[in-house]
Formats: C-alpha cells, structure tokens, sequence
C-alpha cells in the first residue's frame, strides 16, 4: 500500500452449488476496496476465482451426474459470470484446475517436503466434507455435528502426509505480537490467536481416498489436501495471470485479503504457517468479515438457505445490491438480507434521496440556466467547508474499512444538498430577476456538491456515479479522489438530462 501497489484477495469459492448472495457480498465488498485504492492512484492487482479440486466437488458432481470436470467447468462459470454481473473489476479469475496452478502447487508441496516439514504419518479424525477439514471431538457440537454447518462428521482414518504446523506455533505468535493488526477486526485477531496459543496439531496434507486432486508429486497414490492446494492460489495466480510480466516481483505479498469468518483458521494460522515454510513474505492484512443471515442463519450452499441474488439484479440493477449490501452489513458483523430492507433502502435512499436529488437539479439547470451550470461565484464557502469534511470523515473510513460508515458520511452530504434545494427554493428564486445571484450559487453549489457525492460514491455504486457525472455534463471518468474537491470540476458543463437514475420498482418491472 505504501509502495503505491494494492494487491487484493477474495476467497475462491467452491464449485459444489451456485453462488449466492453470500458470495456476492464478499466480491462486492472487495471491489469496492479495490476501486477505491484505484481512486487514490495505486497499482492494484484484484484476485478472484474458484476452488475445484477434493470429495466435496466430486461428490456433488456425482449427484448431478456429472464428471468432477464437467461439472467444475459449468460451476466455475457461474462464478464467473457473477463476477461480470456485480461489475466486480478484477484482475484476474482463477481456477485451481488450471495447468499453471496444478503444476506450481507441486512445485511448492515438493519443495515443503524437501525441506523437511512434510512428513509421513498416519491419522484418524472426525472430517466434515463442506469444510473440508478435520475436528477434534471436542470442536463438534451436540450430536456429532459440524461446528460451521451443523451437518454430521465421519471418522476418517488415513496414512497421509502431514505438515508439521506445531513447529510454527512460537513464529506465528511472534507474528502476531508484532502486527497486532494483521487480523481485522481485533475480535477475530484474539480468536485466532487463541487457537495459536491453545495449541497446534499436526496438519493432515494429503488424501489417499480423494481422486480429484494434485497429485502429490513424490507419491502419485494421493492427492495434496484441497486446503493446501487453494491457499497457494494467491501465490500461483501471480506467475501466470499475464503471461511475460513478472506479477509476483511486482504484488508480493497480498495487502489485503478478505473473507468471512468461517476460514479463519485456514488464513490466519494455518496459511501464514505455510508462507514461513517456503520462506515467503505474509500478506500485510486480513479482514474478517461476518456472514450474510437469512432468518437469522447463515447462508450456505450446504444447507441451502440461500438467496439467489440475480432477480434482485435484475429488477433494481447491480448498484442498488451494491449498495444495500455495502450499507446495511458493518464489514466485520454479521448483516441480514431481507427483500423489504433492499426495497426500503432502493426507493428511500437510492431513488428519492440520490436520484430524485439529480433529477432536479438536472432539469432546474435546464429550465432557469439554459443547461449551462453558473460559475462559483465563491459564496457558499459554509457548504464547501461542509463538504470538505465529510470527504474527508468518509476517506478515513474508508481506510480503516468502515465502509458502511464512509457511506454515510456521503450520505450526509446527500441529505445536506436536499435541504438547500427546500430552503433556497429555487422556483422562487427564478421569479426574482435581483436574485440571479443567489439562484446561480445554489445551482451551482448543487452540482458541484452532487458531483463530489458521485466521486465519494463511485467505488461504492460505479455504474450510477460515472451517470450521475455525466447527467452534470462531467467527464464520467473523472473519479480520482483527488477531484473530490471543491472547484476541481469542469467549469461551465452543460447538463445532459437523461433517465431516472433509479426509476420507481413499477416502471422497472413494466
Ligand atoms: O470456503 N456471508 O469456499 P466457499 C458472508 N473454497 N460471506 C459468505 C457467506 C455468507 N453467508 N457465504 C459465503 C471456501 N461467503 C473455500 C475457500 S480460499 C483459499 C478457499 C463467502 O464457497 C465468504 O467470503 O465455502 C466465505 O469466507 C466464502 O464465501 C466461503 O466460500
Ligand atoms: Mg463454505
């Protein structure tokens, strides 16, 4: 981040069912992360992609009838396709079923085993296959139940590889104390820290039942763990997302990696074990979000209670998701999705507030100047001192990653510019030929607040604010923050009216 470089992570997801709106939440959350470090000028490298290889996958390919690869490949694409749909601008998609990847993954198991820390053992334990990880009896809840998905265990036992994760315990801690905020929140810092502090156990790292799989290079019998194979893909993806560039020289190590709180461990104990072993640098920061509930549980593709986020899309637009989602979830607490909130939100905030907001000043810059927005005639030096506060609360939030609080001190600038249109009044003014002066400051204050909002608002809504620029007669590229000042607009821009930002549910639906 300091080097003006920004390389930025999501969980890959797996293939086994559709996404949801859980995942979208996640793609969302680090798009807009993304985009705003491309608003501050930074180089930034945006990672996305699915995980494809272990019995989970092959299991739910089985019962569609498919090949493990068939199936992967239609799985993988809806992902995919996802991802275009949310307008989430990353960099590259992975798939762990790409060559590269494969062929790197055994590259670095090998080198892990030739160094020492992958070892033969054998083991038994209780596994949970959509998490695709072994419990201790006493992580299970009543009944034998997966603690994450509350879905029964099995007892598997192997003869496996295993890589020696205890022997990592006192680096990890030392880490730890030495970046006190590499987890974020601190909550989820304290929680993986204690699973540190409580002790590690020897990490199984192959399977010898699992087909679907990287073969574990020195023994061709098993399979490398699909944890371990997943966890490398950060890594991998940067020796062959552009072919002939050098991206890891360039992005190593991640600034920023996101995910919810159920692959915790995964990233905060096990993964930064790993990096030490091959003797790489750890990424600088993870945030731990919350989950996405419905009725007050968590949506999961294993229990499938899920909402499916594309007739939202359709109906209201990926913006409206976007923000509601941004808005109503505190990134790192756990947020419900309810149809009556997004509706609320949609035509309260996005198409009263906002929308309803640009279309008059819009048509009020038609109407009484012509199309033409009147110079600063710099006496609304209260609202620009205003605004430039709230720019400035909201860029701080968004550097420690409230969004949600970076999207309502926007906000506020929103609301603030609907009380100057009821309190000046500017069909009054337009009938009072002493007062030009005072109706060409209020237009102008109006749109030059308003485009600042769309800056503020674009890593947030991307679609909506390069419009709400244009509809200001404003090059809809202009979104650097640094514009985000007063005056740094183009002077004399000529409105462009065109639809309602955010028409009403019942003209969409028509
Ligand atoms: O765990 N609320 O994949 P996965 C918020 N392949 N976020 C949610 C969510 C919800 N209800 N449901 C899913 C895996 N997510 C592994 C990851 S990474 C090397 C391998 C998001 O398909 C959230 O980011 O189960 C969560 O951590 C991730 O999807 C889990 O996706
Ligand atoms: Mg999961």
């Amino acid at each position: 981040m300091a080097d003006g470089r920004f390389y930025l992570t999501t969980p890959i997801y797996y293939v086994n069912a559709d996404p949801h709106i859980g995942h979208a939440y996640t793609t969302i959350m680090a798009d807009i992360v993304a985009r705003h470090h491309r608003q501050l000028g930074e180089d930034v490298f945006f990672l996305t992609g699915t995980d494809e290889h272990g019995g989970k996958i092959a299991t739910s390919a089985e019962r569609e009838g498919r090949t493990p690869r068939e199936h992967a490949d239609l799985l993988s694409a809806r992902f995919r396709d996802l991802g275009g749909v949310l307008d989430a601008s990353y960099d590259f998609f992975i798939r762990t079923t790409d060559p590269e990847h494969e062929a790197e993954v055994q590259r670095m198991f090998q080198a892990l085993h030739d160094s020492g820390d992958v070892y033969r053992g054998s083991y038994g334990g209780w596994y949970c296959s959509a998490c695709e990880a072994f419990y201790g009896e006493g992580d299970l809840l009543e009944g034998r139940l997966c603690p994450i998905h509350r879905t029964p265990v099995e007892w598997v036992e192997e003869d496996n590889w295993f890589f020696d994760l205890p022997a990592y315990r006192d680096r990890l801690l030392a880490h730890y104390d030495a970046n006190p905020d590499w987890v974020q929140p601190q909550a989820r810092y304290n929680e993986a820290r204690r699973m540190i502090e409580l002790g590690l156990e020897e990490l199984s790292v192959s399977r010898a039942q699992v087909e679907w799989g990287v073969p574990v290079p020195w023994d061709p019998e098993q399979t490398i763990y699909v944890w371990i194979d997943a966890l490398l893909n950060y890594r991998t993806a940067l020796g062959y997302a552009r072919p002939g560039e050098d991206l890891v020289a360039r992005y190593w190590p991640p600034d920023l990696q996101l995910m919810a709180k159920d692959i915790l461990k995964f990233h905060a104990v096990i993964w930064p074990a790993m990096l030490m072993a091959a003797g790489l640098e750890l990424p600088r920061k993870l945030m731990i979000h919350g989950y996405v509930l419905k009725g007050g549980e968590k949506m999961s593709k294993t229990t499938g209670n899920v909402v499916d986020p594309f007739p939202f899309i359709e109906r209201y637009g990926i913006d409206a998701l976007r923000y509601y989602l941004a808005r109503e979830v505190r990134f790192g607490e756990d947020g419900t999705f309810t149809a009556e909130g997004f509706e609320g939100r949609y035509s309260q905030e996005l198409a009263n507030e906002l929308g309803n907001l640009l279309n008059r000043v819009v048509s009020m810059v038609g109407r009484y100047r012509d199309g033409v927005v009147p110079a600063d005639a710099g006496d609304e030096g209260e609202l620009a001192a205003e605004v430039a506060a709230a720019v400035e609360a909201a860029r701080g939030s968004f550097a420690r990653l409230d969004i949600s609080r970076a999207i309502e001190e926007v906000w506020r600038v929103v609301q603030r510019l609907n009380r100057l249109v009821e309190q000046r009044a500017p069909w009054t003014l337009a009938k009072d030929p002493a007062r030009a002066g005072e109706l060409d400051a209020t237009l102008h204050a109006l749109a030059e607040g308003l485009r600042i909002v769309a800056i503020l608002l674009w890593p947030v809504i991307p679609g909506s604010a390069e419009r709400v620029l244009a509809a200001l007669g404003q090059d809809p590229a202009a979104v650097a923050l640094e514009r985000a000042a007063w005056g740094a607009g183009a002077p004399s821009a000529r409105v462009a009216p065109s639809g309602p930002l955010f028409p009403r549910v019942e003209e969409a639906a028509a």
